[in-house]
């Protein structure tokens, strides 16, 4: 199968189903071995303005594993502090010869100004924007989700906690409705978006636990709540949250996923963190093979691939 070829990674929206399942294949060749080589030097850099472990670092190691060139860039001490914009930043990067740039920033939708630039001819892989978008983790969970089913045509799908404040949710969201699962939204009333009605069905986690083929968690997003939420951790996790006895009243083949990183004990309960069902550290490994994936195919759009 050919890779894909991307000039851009900003939305989940803009891959077609078969883009999406060719990535996944693509991804899952990456995972049983497959090497691959450039036609030259390829400079890379990861730009994160928000906070990131799994995102950052994955993309570093399939950087690595594709033999790129990756250029450090840490934000906080980048000029941006003397008043440089992203805009500026970018363009001084991709005037020194970087052809791919991974970018977390927490303005959503930052990237438009990027890609609707004539003087920039770099990549743009979206990080992660505010409560926008995450694609890059919407597609490793899609590939652990494929994975273990072999398609997505109505498998019942659970999506629950900080609905509102997620790009995780919003970007898995739009594209599990668009794959025909279906998707159930659980969590408090104040932290749902009334824009997620087009995907999905609200719902009440205690009343559909038993029917569920994927529990997808949600990290509570505290640094995107405007006042304290007023649930304590406990509270949270007996009314909304993964709790021991909400695990028993799975079904066998349930799975259940996190985009992580994981409050033990508030979104799911501390054991079941690593438990039979979970895919929780899966998902981590399958994101450095996506990522490889994504960074291929944005390589053989730009012509270099041998
Ligand atoms: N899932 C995710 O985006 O994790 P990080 O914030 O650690 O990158």
């Amino acid at each position: 199968m050919e890779p894909n070829k991307l000039k851009h990674l900003l939305s989940i929206e803009d891959l077609s189903n078969e883009d999406i399942i060719n990535l996944i294949n693509r991804a899952n060749l990456f995972k049983n071995g497959l090497k691959l080589e450039f036609n030259k030097k390829v400079f890379v850099s990861n730009l994160f303005f928000e906070n990131s472990t799994r995102t950052h670092r994955s993309f570093e190691i399939a950087e690595r594993k594709l033999n790129m060139e990756v250029i450090q860039f840490d934000a906080s001490t980048s000029s941006i502090h003397k008043g440089e914009t992203l805009y500026d930043t970018v363009l001084t990067l991709d005037a020194l010869g970087l052809e791919v740039l991974v970018i977390r920033h927490s303005k959503v939708a930052y990237y438009e100004e990027l890609v609707q630039s004539k003087s920039l001819s770099c990549s743009i892989i979206n990080g992660g924007d505010g409560e926008g978008q995450h694609p890059s983790q919407s597609l490793l969970d899609l590939m652990t989700i494929y994975n273990e089913f072999n398609h997505f045509d109505g498998l019942k799908i659970a999506i629950i906690g900080d609905i509102r404040h997620s790009r995780v949710a919003r970007s898995n969201a739009q594209i599990l409705k668009r794959l025909h699962s279906k998707i159930y939204l659980c969590g408090p009333e104040d932290w749902y978006s009334s824009d997620f009605d087009q995907f999905g069905e609200k719902a009440n986690f205690d009343e559909i636990v038993h029917d569920l083929d994927v529990v997808m968690l949600l990290r509570v997003q505290h640094e995107r709540h405007e006042s304290n939420s007023g649930f304590t951790q406990s509270d949270y996790h007996q009314a909304y949250g993964l709790t021991n006895e909400r695990y028993t009243k799975l079904n066998d083949t349930c799975i259940i996923m996190h985009p992580a990183p994981v409050n033990r004990d508030s979104e799911i309960a501390s054991e079941c963190v690593e438990s039979e069902k979970s895919r929780i550290v899966e998902q981590m490994r399958n994101g450095v093979f996506m990522r490889m994936a994504i960074l291929e195919a944005i390589c053989h759009e730009r012509g270099i691939l041998s």
